[in-house]
């Protein structure tokens, strides 16, 4: 599908509401613009795109947020001159102020560019509780967060789910951290990409907990924009990927509703290892994982044929992510030892 130049900034007008001749919905109302997101853990997964341009989905995906995990951010708008030069942004991570040619600055002021009045620049302060780039998600709470500050500063009012369309330019799986618990993003139909946004999912699941197995925190080598991209225009095996994932999203669905956990693992395990397959089957090719994931991934195997029902997914990334119920939380302990464990449920009914 083609889109021209401007697709992006077409699509924010149409979610914000901003025509040409109406209120300018691009002046800040407040001083400081606020928001926090959690981090979210696909359980049938978002891989490939169908537009590059308005970051729609080949598939849909559910996810898991976790509660605690996230993205705080805050924006102001820079005071500017009538001739100042081009507006540069001034970001700030976890504490650090970074240089404007830094990828993640060049992202962000690109994305933040869409929200722009000429010669604006934005002063933004974002604090992760999660390592950045380390396949725990960073972009899609930090991107979801952003969308929420952005919608404080110009007090836009919008709907949870216009958000998460906005999210999703910045990038798709923040189209999910707008929510916490279980949340679907749907794939969508129209090619101005207005359908493609998440929904919450209404279902609680107290006993069920994720457990973070840290392989690894640094920077991974390749992102999975790029990575995503790669794996459509070089994998044949992914030709397969669109039709199991359409499946395993409503398998995961199903399990949800039906609070099967069997069901729930077995098809995460087996749709995050579809996805690997397809990356490991692109060129160059894209290997995420690290030694100490496959023996993680063995150790998982051996609870089970211990009788612990112990499931895993993996992002873009070497980490694991562990799916299995409060019941299991001492064996699971005993087994891995240094490990997170959150219950994204814990504490609401
Ligand atoms: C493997 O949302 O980071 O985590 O849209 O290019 O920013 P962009 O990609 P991103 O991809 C996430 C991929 C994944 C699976 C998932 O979260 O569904």
């Amino acid at each position: 599908m083609s889109q021209s130049l401007n697709a992006p900034q077409h699509f924010v007008n149409q979610v914000i509401g901003q025509q040409s001749g109406s209120l300018n919905k691009l002046m800040p109302v407040k001083a400081q613009g606020y928001g926090i997101a959690p981090v979210n853990i696909a359980l049938s997964k978002y891989w490939g795109k169908r537009d590059t341009v308005l970051n729609l989905p080949m598939n849909g995906s559910v996810s898991i947020s976790l509660p605690g995990l996230g993205t705080e951010t805050t924006i102001t708008l820079q005071p500017t001159t009538q001739n100042s030069p081009p507006p540069i942004d001034q970001i700030k991570l976890n504490g650090q102020a970074l240089k404007p040619n830094n990828p993640f600055c060049v992202r962000l002021s690109a994305f933040l560019d869409l929200f722009r009045q000429k010669n604006h620049a934005f002063y933004i302060n974002t604090h992760n509780t999660v390592p950045t780039a380390a396949g725990l998600a960073s972009s899609a709470s930090g991107y979801a967060a952003l969308v929420l500050a952005l919608n404080d500063l110009f007090q836009w009012q919008l709907s949870t789910q216009k958000l998460s369309l906005l999210a999703r330019l910045g990038s798709g799986s923040a189209s999910r951290s707008l929510y916490s618990g279980f949340a679907l993003w749907h794939k969508g139909e129209q090619a101005d990409g207005l359908d493609s946004y998440a929904e919450p999912i209404d279902t609680q699941w107290p006993e069920l907990c994720v457990g973070l197995v840290k392989v690894n925190v640094q920077q991974k080598p390749v992102s999975s924009t790029t990575g995503m991209q790669n794996t459509v225009k070089t994998c044949d095996l992914y030709q397969a990927w669109p039709q199991q994932a359409k499946k395993d999203m409503q398998s995961i669905l199903n399990a949800i509703e039906q609070q099967d956990f069997e069901q729930l693992g077995q098809t995460a395990e087996h749709n995050a290892l579809s996805m690997h397959a397809t990356m490991m089957a692109t060129w160059p090719p894209i290997v995420y994982w690290q030694p100490e994931s496959v023996a993680a991934m063995h150790t998982v195997w051996q609870l089970r044929q211990q009788g612990v029902a112990v499931y895993f997914t993996m992002d873009a990334g070497p980490n694991l992510k562990l799916l299995f119920l409060k019941t299991e939380k001492p064996a699971i302990e005993q087994a891995f030892g240094d490990i997170s464990i959150i219950q994204p449920f814990k504490g609401q009914s």
